[in-house]
């Protein structure tokens, strides 16, 4: 099929990827690891739930981890109004998708959904705020994530998912076709003006693959890595430190958490939101993911469940 056309000016306003809520097997051990090697300021607790921000970050939580076995129960987005939130449940309505409204805490009203490759989605206007902290330098410990950047979601439906975003006013920045394929099989969707916001990548079964945060430089991807060999948890150092030769372009290091939930760090991002700016298509041959490194098998195979 083409490319689904670019809507510059959609009827609703999604502004970006939000947040995530992860399950965890063990809390106090995914507390230690969330506080001392990301980095991440806790903006409340309760027996079962914490709630984390980066430093940057003045909203209430970009990631909330409660007990449970180990999964993603959702991802969040944020709409600029509280009309946009009613016109996005009008839209998923319409294409036939369940629509909840829940209370959810330190948010506001809160939009439950499925999108059409069954992704469990949230959509909130705001949430409580916390002081930004990213001037707190005595607060910096391990990556010192900064801001929760994108999500990458494994599906075997890429094109219908490019279509149904695309036709929320998401913008296509970056994609890989091969050139026999009808279709793209990796496409880097965003809302916010950089790469991506949420990426589709081909693959059997709806997994999440990887929730990104950014880091202050370069040099926190190693120290990172360093930190987490130190800790006795090298193992669970995935993939880099190295750079994207391929779509997004930055340097990166994966990790994974204590139940195995990988999240990508990285630098920056290239701005793109100007009417020129075109989706940029890569072949699998110029698709080198880890430029200087070919990733581990893992890295491939495994990714989490939606619980
Ligand atoms: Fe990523």
């Amino acid at each position: 099929m083409p490319l689904p056309a670019t809507i510059f000016k959609p009827p609703f306003s999604i502004t970006r990827m939000s947040h995530a809520v992860f399950q965890v097997g063990d809390l106090a051990a995914s507390r230690d690891f969330y506080l001392e090697v990301l980095g991440m300021a806790i903006s409340d607790e309760s027996a079962d739930t914490i709630w984390l921000r980066g430093l940057e970050e003045g909203c209430h939580h970009s990631l909330v981890l409660k007990r449970g076995a180990p999964g993603c129960q959702r991802v969040g987005f944020r709409v600029l109004m509280e009309e946009d939130l009613d016109l996005v449940a009008a839209h998923f309505s319409a294409a036939g998708l369940p629509t909840q409204w829940v209370e959810v805490p330190y948010q506001s009203r809160t939009l439950h959904t499925v999108d059409p490759v069954g992704t469990p989605l949230e959509f909130c206007v705001s949430m409580e705020v916390r002081p930004r902290l990213f001037h707190h330098v005595e607060r910096y410990r391990g990556a010192s994530v900064q801001r929760a950047d994108h999500v990458q979601v494994l599906t075997p439906g890429v094109a219908l998912a490019l279509q149904f975003y695309m036709g929320m006013g998401f913008r296509l920045s970056e994609y890989v076709q091969p050139d026999d394929a009808p279709d793209p099989v990796f496409v880097f969707l965003q809302r916010k003006g950089n790469p991506h916001d949420v990426v589709f990548a081909n693959r059997g079964t709806l997994q999440l693959h990887h929730i990104a945060y950014t880091v202050p430089d370069s040099a926190a991807l190693i120290h990172t890595a360093e930190l987490m060999v130190r800790r006795g948890e090298g193992d669970r150092v995935e993939f880099g430190p190295a750079r994207h030769f391929s779509p997004g372009l930055a340097r990166f290091l994966y990790i994974r958490d204590p139940d195995g939930h990988r999240i990508e760090l990285f630098p920056s991002h290239y701005q793109t939101m100007d009417v020129e700016d075109a989706p940029v298509r890569w072949s699998p041959e110029e698709f080198r993911i880890g430029g200087w490194q070919e990733p581990p098998q893992r890295w491939l195979d495994e990714a989490m469940s939606f619980v």
